[in-house]
């Protein structure tokens, strides 16, 4: 099977680097190498140039460049989002809200947190998978100190009401983390229009190389460091600063955010006709998770009936799509979806899915022909000829 004969549907793990900021990154890497924390001419064009990027990063979100703290990705933007709120606060105000559907960073730093002594509750969602809000005011009380909450879900790729959210932490005197990595480069993700004291964003999902990321901590919210050592990015994640990456991760933000408005409708419309198309031959066979909320545009997470979702995936893989199985950010896991067990599904329909998530190269023919090749397989899995 010849990798690059795939057609590449996986864009929600990991999209590819794009060539431009791949340049940047090398040219970084090969000319700009000294360390910006050193005292020499090549070390202070380095920090020179560290600060243009986190000028330019901070630009894009419409941030103070102080409110920026470059990381490795969104696992660790939200690993110091929520310690390092949760270490920071006092013990009037220890307790942890997030949505059940977060990605397992949140999650599992929660249950962390609560084995630490710090109560978490998880806010239930809807069917569709959207966060249940009146429950979520419920589980407000004067000990609330921070709210995480994403922007949109990773599985799924259902929208949160996260300016809502932004609301109640603000009503409740907490603060509100919103895990922004899959929603950047597709919806406006500017921290202060949404209400968010804190956001993570992971380059990786936007055509920056993975293993880069960024938290934006406003000037307001003080945070315990997580990583310690050095005083790199304002003593709030030590170690010598991935200036390649950086600059890369600035670049990426700004291509992403400057197309943003016009090449995703032509996605949505290209993955909205796949559906259709599954619809008419499956009908109801198929079940397309979190269809009636309001989705990114490239996501689609299809639930077929009676089938394992690991095995069409297989399948479809070796007829040439490279598909997601739920999400991709638990290897080696073999439970169904939290996120669909939240949403209601059983074990077995959560077992069903594939996740689809087209990038902006997607063609309708190859959504069609992806559609055709679902049905073909599901109907052979299934024995049905
Ligand atoms: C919503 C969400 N948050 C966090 C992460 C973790 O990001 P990273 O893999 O860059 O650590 C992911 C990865 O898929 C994600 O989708």
């Amino acid at each position: 099977m010849a990798q690059h004969s795939q057609v590449y549907c996986d864009h929600a793990a990991g999209s590819p680097c794009r060539p431009e900021v791949a340049q940047v990154w090398h040219e970084y890497a090969t000319r700009f190498y000294a360390n910006p924390g050193a005292h020499h001419p090549m070390a202070y064009e380095a920090r020179r140039l560290l600060d243009e990027s986190r000028a330019r990063a901070a630009g894009v979100l419409g941030v103070d460049p102080r409110e920026v703290v470059f990381t490795a990705g969104g696992t660790e933007s939200d690993g110091l989002a929520l310690r390092g709120v949760m270490k920071s606060v006092g013990p009037g105000r220890s307790e942890l809200v997030i949505s059940a559907i977060e990605h397992h960073a949140v999650l599992l730093e929660a249950e962390r947190l609560r084995a630490e002594g710090h109560p978490v509750h998880l806010c239930p969602v809807s069917a569709d998978g959207v966060l249940d809000l009146p429950a979520l005011k419920k589980l407000v009380g004067p000990r609330t100190a921070l709210f995480s909450v994403m922007h949109a879900n990773n599985e799924t790729g259902v929208i949160q009401p996260v300016q809502e959210v932004a609301a109640i932490a603000r009503a409740a005197g907490a603060r509100f983390h919103c895990d922004a990595v899959q929603a950047f480069g597709k919806l406006p993700c500017k921290p202060r229009e949404l209400g968010a004291d804190l956001l993570s964003l992971a380059g990786a999902k936007f055509g920056a190389p993975k293993g880069t990321g960024l938290l934006f901590n406003a000037m307001t919210s003080r945070l315990a460091p997580v990583v310690v050592g050095g005083p790199q990015e304002g003593g709030l994640r030590a170690g010598t600063e991935n200036l390649p990456g950086i600059a890369a991760l600035a670049r990426a933000m700004e291509l992403a955010e400057a197309e943003r408005t016009q090449v995703w409708p032509r996605v949505q419309a290209v993955r909205d006709a796949m559906e259709a198309r599954l619809r008419r031959a499956l009908g109801d066979s198929l079940r397309v998770n979190g269809a009636d909320a309001a989705r990114l545009p490239g996501i689609s997470n299809l639930s077929f009936t009676g089938i394992e979702g690991q095995a069409l995936g297989i399948e479809l893989g070796e007829r040439g799509f490279s598909v997601g199985l739920g999400s991709a950010c638990a290897p080696g896991e073999t439970d169904p979806s939290h996120v669909l067990a939240a949403m209601g599904l059983s074990w077995e329909d959560a077992a069903s899915c594939i996740r689809v998530s087209f990038g902006t190269e997607i063609t309708q023919p190859q959504a069609e022909r992806l559609a055709d090749l679902c049905v073909a397989c599901y109907r052979s899995l299934r024995g049905l000829g």
